[in-house]
């Protein structure tokens, strides 16, 4: 038996680099994965991940969501419950940075990066503790940062103290709902090669990334999609409160 046989997780995010690697994962190991994104990629998400889990008994299926609508958030995890519930797990995909020196970073920007980051996890957790503590089961996996642990080497501070928060929140949560039987953790990746940072990294800065790394090289969305697998799931159950860096020793350099 598949360790997410009879699960269902939802992925927030899902049309992304490391979210549709996370979605694939899940559904290969037998998941039932509500593929959640603002972005039509999410619907080829789905279906690379409907295929990826059908030898194993898992399927998944395209929603549309908009992080930023506070209550289309809320209808929308609400319609997932009834349609696909219970939800065993959510995965907070969604979020991402802007190149900006401090001194170019406006209230403005760096409230909307807050909004971006942080505020998405507030906005699905909230929508979703409720469900998971009235079931005494759930399990959460947030995205912080390499960023949120030292300062980002390709984004601006307002990207590097909003994955900062989202620490702050993980292990804040943790320790609520903890007694609910709810798991809540977060992955600190490194340099990742999802589409936007390919599209956005330079040949010298990614040269530097790989320098700055004792494995030799930058990770890949399979690289976090695995660590995502193991915290979503029962593996997981006494691990609660932490930030799993993925970043192939970029801190050891
Ligand atoms: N790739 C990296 O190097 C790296 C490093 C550290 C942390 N992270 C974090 O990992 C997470 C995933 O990164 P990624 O590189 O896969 O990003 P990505 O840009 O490929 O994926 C983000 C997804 O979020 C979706 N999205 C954006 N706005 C939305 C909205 N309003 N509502 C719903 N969905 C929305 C996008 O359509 C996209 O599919 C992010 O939180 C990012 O900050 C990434």
């Amino acid at each position: 038996m598949n360790r997410y046989t009879g699960r269902t997780v939802i992925v927030a995010g899902a049309g992304g680099g490391i979210g549709r690697a996370a979605c694939l994962r899940l559904a290969a190991e037998g998941a039932f994965v509500v593929c959640m994104d603002i972005s039509e990629t999410r619907d080829e998400t789905a279906e690379l991940a409907a295929g990826e889990g059908k030898p194993a008994g898992g399927g998944a299926c395209p929603v549309h969501l908009d992080i930023a609508d506070s209550q289309g958030v809320k209808e929308t995890m609400a319609a997932a419950i009834r349609d696909h519930g219970p939800i065993d797990a959510l995965v907070n995909c969604i979020g991402g940075g802007q190149p900006l020196a401090s001194m170019e970073i406006d209230e403005a920007a760096f409230d909307a990066m807050f909004e971006f980051n942080v505020k998405s996890v507030y906005r699905s957790c909230w929508a979703l503790l409720p469900h998971m503590s009235e079931r005494k089961s759930g399990k959460i996996v947030n995205f912080s940062s390499v960023a949120g642990r030292s300062a980002s080497v390709l984004q601006g501070a307002h990207y590097s103290s909003s994955k900062a928060a989202v620490i702050g929140l993980t292990r804040h949560l943790a320790r609520e709902f903890g007694p609910s039987g709810v798991n809540v953790n977060a992955i600190a990746p490194g340099v990742i090669a999802s589409p936007r940072i390919l599209a956005q990294m330079t040949p010298e800065q990614e040269a530097r990334a790989i320098a700055a790394t004792p494995l030799g090289r930058i990770g890949t969305p399979e690289d976090i999609a695995g660590v995502v697998a193991f915290l979503a799931s029962e593996d997981a159950r006494h691990i609660t409160g932490v930030t799993v860096d993925v970043n192939g020793g970029f801190f050891l350099s």
